[in-house]
């Protein structure tokens, strides 16, 4: 593909915009339909309960009062418009999976591969990555069929969900790129979120409306399981958000996705982020007095991370002074380590994230970065396609500590 690199990165800028500002009216309508649920309260009043309202409740927000009233499965008859919610979570997935398609996917060799982990070629590696999406939801559907609705079920789901997100992690970080394994992470729950509205919480919102409006009328059983099972993967989606977000964010921080435990560090702390969210959710059912104190699980949350952020503590590194040099480095011998391991991708022909180094003007413009990139962080060059040593490395940073000189 042969796109202007100017253009791909405002296509880059304006599709993550559009992503974060869905993924937030979705995930906000889903925090509030959660709490609406969690508050409403049985109807006393007589002709709420002839209307047959299941819960209702008060709220104040904007200047007026709000009375939503939750009718379980469905009122008799509905006079005005009626609202759907689908379209933040379908709008969140197409956006993100064109981000996906276009950081990754196109650049599979850039991106999705590191030699050093797996030698993939790129046709292998998309293929892959994609299975990864369509595999996680064909077996959580699976599981929920088979032991959604069975006794203490939540729990078996949960545990099952655990162990698969678990090996999920472990194959993921052992076939990409670590940046790339964290973002497939968590694209991989949030298409199972929206496979969940799209291929069960709509399809069976629409029977029970057609059954409502139309002579076909299904038994109110039926009505029931459409109803339960909208609910139970509604509430299956609550308990992701909190980790595809960890996940989608932390594909940022490179002293995660390159630790060689990361495949653990990713699990544990998207479970702290489930148990947190559980935390929320079961506070408003508690304030309602429907539930247990959810305050244990908040500690389980914020102790599992506690012990990820201890165990990842980097050991203080032995620098003897006597071996660190300090002679000035001049731009002819920084430049000879640039032109061997950055031109590759930051030169003439290619410029990835729309920077070139191969003159000394640019050099001068972009030292910091490049020192941040290549030296503090080491997160360049891009999987160390091109085999910088440590000892470069080094020079580099002498070579900025001198001031960063760019004449010769
Ligand atoms: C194999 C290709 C490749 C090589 C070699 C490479 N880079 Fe990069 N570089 C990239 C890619 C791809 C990006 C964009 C990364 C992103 O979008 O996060 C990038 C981005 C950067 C950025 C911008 C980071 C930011 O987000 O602001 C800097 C600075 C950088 N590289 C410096 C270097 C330096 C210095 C070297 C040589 C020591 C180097 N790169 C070698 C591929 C490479």
């Amino acid at each position: 593909m042969n796109i202007d690199p100017y253009y791909l990165e405002w296509a880059n800028l304006l599709l993550r915009w559009v992503h974060v500002i869905t993924a937030i009216a979705w995930i906000g309508s889903s925090f509030y339909f959660v709490f609406l649920d969690n508050n409403l309260e049985k109807p006393t009043s007589p002709d709420l309960l002839e209307k047959g309202v299941d819960g209702a409740m008060w709220a104040v927000h904007g200047g007026g009062f709000y009375n939503p009233q939750k009718y379980m499965v469905a009122p008799p008859k509905i006079h005005t418009k009626l609202h759907w919610f689908f379209w933040e979570s379908y709008s969140s997935w197409m956006s993100g999976f064109a981000l996906f398609t276009l950081l990754y996917l196109l650049n599979a060799k850039t991106f999705l591969i590191d030699p050093s982990i797996m030698v993939w070629t790129e046709g292998q590696a998309v293929t892959l990555a994609l299975a990864f999406l369509l595999v996680f939801w064909l077996i959580y559907h699976r599981v929920c069929q088979v032991f959604g609705f069975k006794d203490k079920g939540e729990w078996v789901v949960g545990g099952i969900m655990l162990v698969v997100i678990t090996v999920a992690s472990w194959l993921a970080c052992h076939w990409f790129a670590g940046r790339a394994a964290f973002l497939l992470m968590g694209a991989m729950i949030a298409t199972t979120m929206t496979a969940n509205v799209f291929f069960v919480i709509i399809p069976g919102q629409r029977k029970v409306v057609s059954s409502m409006t139309t002579s076909v009328k299904l038994p109110p059983e039926q009505l029931a399981i459409y109803g339960k099972q909208g609910k139970q993967r509604s509430v299956h989606n609550t308990y992701f958000t909190l980790p595809v977000i960890f996940a989608m964010l932390s594909n940022h921080y490179s002293f995660l996705y390159t630790h060689p435990e990361r495949w653990i560090i990713l699990v544990l702390m998207m479970l702290a982020g489930a148990l947190i969210r559980q935390f929320f959710v079961q506070r408003h059912a508690y304030h309602a007095g429907r539930a247990k104190n959810p305050l244990p699980y908040a500690l389980m949350g914020v102790l599992v991370i506690a012990g990820v952020v201890a165990y990842m503590k980097p050991e203080p590194t032995q620098t003897s002074s006597d071996q660190v040099s300090t002679e000035k480095v001049t731009y002819s011998e920084v430049q000879k380590i640039f032109e061997s391991r950055c031109y590759a991708c930051h030169g003439a022909q290619v410029q990835m994230k729309n920077l070139r180094f191969d003159s000394p003007a640019e050099v001068q413009k972009n030292a910091a970065n490049m020192y941040q990139q290549a030296v503090v962080l080491g997160q360049m060059p891009m999987n160390n396609a091109t085999g910088i040593t440590a000892q470069e490395r080094q020079t580099i940073k002498r070579w900025f500590e001198s001031g960063a000189p760019t004449t010769p």
